[in-house]
């Protein structure tokens, strides 16, 4: 019998985290991947090389995206989504805000996702149709009603960061918000949402490994997942807005009203 989806991906978050706790504690080995501040470290690809070796151990033939490029088509309806170090700017920094993401997809549906950041010990893990936890305890998105009254969190990318329209929307948020926090890591600050710590998230230009895991524990956690538009968000779309549902219309017209203002995507 195959391993049940969630259980094998904790158990394969937790040896990831491990491997970044080793490298933690070394001396950093950091590479360019191009852009001026797009790093990669040798725990990025320690990290990936384990995930993507026990996901194809434990279900042959499933397909995997993974970020530092390891993983494999296959005809298979199911597909994992690897983020082996979601956050390696922190990491090489020794910003202990960083993160292992594994989510698995049956065709466009999220059946699992853990979140683990290995530094705190938190492991955030959500299975769809059963909810979401953090170390084993039920997460529940916010009760705050208005983005007056918000904490919002957002990022900004490490790749082609003039073209970023970013600045304007975190300006227009903190005025509108209690403040945004910009921790470098989308899948903490997504599983943060869920948890209830903050209230809303938006980012442009993320990948699937990014969001893929949160964005399960935001729907389980009960939170809402868009576009600007409002319109479903595909994974890898151009923006991503996920809240606690209370204040996604609000947030959703004033990141309307700043897109047609400054003309910006959105
Ligand atoms: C990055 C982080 C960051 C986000 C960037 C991502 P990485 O991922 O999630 O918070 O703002 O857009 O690229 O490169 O650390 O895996
Ligand atoms: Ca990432
Ligand atoms: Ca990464």
């Amino acid at each position: 019998m195959s391993k049940n989806y969630l259980q094998a991906a904790v158990e394969i978050a937790q040896g990831a985290g491990k491997i970044l706790m080793e490298e933690f504690s070394r001396p950093l080995d950091i590479r360019y991947k191009g852009d001026e501040a797009d790093i990669v470290t040798q725990a990025d690809k320690r990290s990936e090389q384990f995930i993507v070796s026990r996901i194809n151990e434990y279900f042959p033939g499933h397909a995997i995206t993974a970020e530092e490029g390891t993983g494999q088509d296959t005809a298979s309806e199911f597909r994992w989504h690897v983020d082996p170090l979601d956050g390696t700017t922190n990491f090489a920094h020794q910003y202990p805000c960083f993160c292992v993401s594994i989510a698995l997809a049956q065709r466009d549906t999220l059946l699992a996702a853990v979140v683990f950041n290995p530094y705190y010990n938190e492991l955030y893990t959500a299975a769809r149709g059963e909810g979401a936890t953090v170390n084993g305890r039920k997460i529940a998105i916010s009760k705050v009603a208005t983005l007056s009254t918000s904490l919002l969190c957002t990022g900004f990318p490490t790749r082609n960061r003039k073209l970023s329209p970013n600045l304007q929307y975190y300006g227009e948020f903190t005025q509108r918000s209690h403040g945004v926090r910009r921790d470098g890591s989308a899948a903490l600050d997504l599983a943060s949402v869920a948890s209830g710590r903050f209230d809303g998230f938006w980012e442009f230009g993320l990948n699937k490994w990014d969001v893929a895991a949160g964005i399960l524990l935001i729907e389980e956690a009960g939170g809402r997942v868009s576009d600007f538009e409002g319109k479903p968000y595909e994974l890898g779309g151009p923006v991503i807005l996920a809240t606690n549902g209370s204040i996604h219309e609000e947030m959703r017209k004033v990141a309307l009203e700043i897109s047609r203002r400054t003309r910006t995507p959105g």
